[in-house]
């Protein structure tokens, strides 16, 4: 049985005092226990996220890391340094790295392979942009995202991914995805996934998507059968939105 999961991406957002403020915010409220909960703060706050989180059940994710274990890469950040403050989480492949920090499958590859290497539970981000899909090359784009950045790994190593469908003119623009083009797209990824190992994987592994995800469209958009959560991004700044997403399962 695949988890339901909904992962708050805060992107470069929350200073120290934010981050406590909102994980209080979240902790006091009743949050479906049936869903796995996930917030990734920027790296000053993970520790202190991490700690502020000890007595719950939400888990605490990067938002990146470098796909070396150690050396002179100025500015940035180990799978070591990571699980050292007990993250054990990463989300790898946002569209923003891929587009503006020019991180491309190939990369996002060794990064997968480090992350499982650790023990890490990788959380790979894939999805299409607008031209991709009005010349309807999106299939195209998401299968290929996937085989060079992915496929590569062992049929064992599937329990530690999830999957998170992110079309790129969905993200931050208040244009969601209708429910039937996010499912039709998570379908296609496990046939994708049958295809290359098998239907098991493909059906065990959680696929989230995100993009304008709000307490509004939540609901109807997780009550599609191939959509196991959801990766928000504003949304998941303001407590009670996060919980409304968390709760808008069924
Ligand atoms: P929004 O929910 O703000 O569209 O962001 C989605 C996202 O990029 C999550 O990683």
């Amino acid at each position: 049985m695949r988890k339901k999961i909904v992962a708050g991406n805060w992107k470069m957002n929350c200073d120290i005092a934010h981050t406590y403020e909102l994980l209080d915010q979240l902790k006091e409220r009743a949050l479906n226990e049936d869903v796995e909960v996930i917030v990734a703060p920027p790296f000053t706050n993970l520790q202190s996220a991490n700690q502020a989180l000890i007595d719950s059940d939400i888990l605490v994710a990067a938002q990146n890391m470098h796909q070396a274990t150690n050396g002179a890469y100025t500015g940035e950040v180990s799978a070591d340094m990571l699980k050292g403050v007990g993250i054990e989480t990463v989300i790898l492949g946002h569209s923003e790295r891929r587009a503006y920090f020019h991180e491309d499958n190939a990369l996002l590859a060794k990064k997968v392979t480090t992350a499982l290497e650790k023990e890490m539970t990788a959380i790979f981000c894939f999805g299409e942009e607008l031209e991709d899909r009005t010349s309807g090359n999106h299939f195209n784009l998401v299968a290929s995202q996937l085989k060079e950045g992915l496929f590569h790994i062992e049929a064992a190593d599937w329990k530690d991914v999830v999957l998170a469908y992110e079309p790129v003119w969905a993200i931050g623009t208040g244009e969601t995805a209708s429910p039937e083009q996010a499912q039709e797209m998570h379908a296609f990824v496990r046939k994708t996934i049958t295809e290359a190992y098998s239907e098991d994987i493909a059906n065990d592994v959680s696929i989230l998507y995100g993009g304008s995800v709000k307490p509004a469209n939540a609901a109807e958009i997780f009550g599609k059968p191939d959509v196991d959560g959801g990766l928000i991004g504003g949304a998941a700044l303001d407590a009670e939105s996060f919980a409304a997403i968390i709760n808008a399962f069924e």
